[in-house]
């Protein structure tokens, strides 16, 4: 079965060929962040217009690169939500008319199960069940997975998303958009222990995430130490101040997101540890899961980091996965904001 898959859910028009749930023939991401970069955060206006006019030749491009044409796709996957209801439709309509006129089916496919799901599209794959955590810059969500179709929320941010924060605190700091890649760059030059940053457990049992406090801090340690900020509204930070701070607030986010998805996996008592999303990007995050899994006895599984950001392939397979479960759209079909996944939370 050969699947052509579309993902327009935020700023990336992204389209993927997979060859019966395994062999990826195509992957093509056409980033905006360029369009975005100078505001600081992704506006949804401007990313559902560049959607539109890069969805045909992001599709067509994957066709290309698979070298088939449209007669040969057996089913299109699309991601229906959750993202930006304007950037979601483009790809939505697009699949829609597609299937329409060729006579393809279509599934629609959610996309934090796609990023859930993205780890099958490694070398190594876990076995269900497992603890997965998916942090990006719309959702930090630990999930308790038994089988494709049945995942469970046991945890999720109560305010900012951990790639949210990493977005905030590079604005605090001048930085430009994406924050992450940045702010994991410039903390490899830094401290990790220069500036001790809260860490929010929230209660001792739960699974839950916040990080807006931590973002206040640093605008608050940023504020508070006038040498780091110049009353002309230069830069006055040496470069070593400021990899302090991104190291050490980096580091404050990957205790909270390492230590509750190992307490996720004991309490259900799970073997496997899947970590994917935008933020599972973080060299320091991937190092530390690793290392705090293998001490706790557990195996930890996450994508190459092409995969955790987003992308369609991971569409195509979660679309696999649908289409082998007979969940065939009709033309009514719509798209939605937020999180759809039901979950114990
Ligand atoms: O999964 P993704 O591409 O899109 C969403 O579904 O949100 O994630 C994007 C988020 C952004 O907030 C970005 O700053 C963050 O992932 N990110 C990172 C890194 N690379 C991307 N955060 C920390 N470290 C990174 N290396
Ligand atoms: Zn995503």
């Amino acid at each position: 079965m050969i699947i052509l898959a579309i993902e327009s859910s935020c700023d990336e028009t992204a389209a993927a060929i997979l060859r019966d749930g395994e062999k990826l023939l195509a992957n093509v991401v056409n980033s905006q962040i360029d369009l975005h970069g100078k505001y600081g955060g992704v506006v949804p206006e401007l990313a559902s217009r560049q959607h539109l006019e890069d969805i045909y030749p992001v599709v067509n491009s994957a066709l290309n690169q698979a070298g088939i044409t449209l007669d040969d796709v057996d089913g299109i996957a699309v991601t229906q939500g959750p993202g930006l209801i304007g950037s979601l439709l483009v790809g939505l309509s697009f699949a829609k008319s597609l299937s329409l006129v060729k006579k393809i089916p279509y599934v629609g496919v959610d996309h934090m199960a796609g990023h859930l799901f993205s780890v099958f599209l490694s070398e190594k794959k876990p076995t269900f069940p497992f603890v997965a955590l998916i942090a990006s810059g719309g959702h930090s969500t630990i999930f308790h997975v038994t089988d494709y179709s049945h995942y469970s929320i046991e945890g999720r941010t109560r305010d900012d998303a951990a790639g949210e924060a990493f977005d905030k605190v590079a604005k605090i700091l001048g930085l430009s958009y994406p924050g992450g890649p940045i702010i994991s760059k410039l903390a490899l030059q830094g401290d990790p222990k220069a500036i001790t940053f809260p860490r929010s457990w929230l209660d001792p049992e739960s699974l839950d995430f916040s990080f807006s406090g931590l973002k206040t801090s640093v605008a608050n340690y940023v504020r508070q130490n006038q040498h780091l900020t110049s009353s002309n509204g230069a830069d006055a930070r040496t470069p070593i101040e400021t990899a302090n701070i991104c190291a050490s607030f980096q580091e404050a986010v990957v205790d909270v997101l390492v230590g509750k998805t190992i307490k996720a996996a004991r309490k259900f008592k799970v073997k496997n540890i899947v970590m994917a999303g935008g933020v599972a990007a973080n060299p320091r995050l991937r190092e530390r899961m690793h290392e705090q899994g293998s001490e706790n006895g557990l195996e930890v599984f996450m994508p190459p980091t092409e995969f955790c950001t987003d992308n369609a392939a991971m569409i195509a397979l979660a679309g696999f996965h649908r289409f082998q479960k007979g969940a065939i759209l009709t033309l009514d079909m719509d798209v939605y904001s937020r999180c759809a996944i039901a979950g114990s939370k």
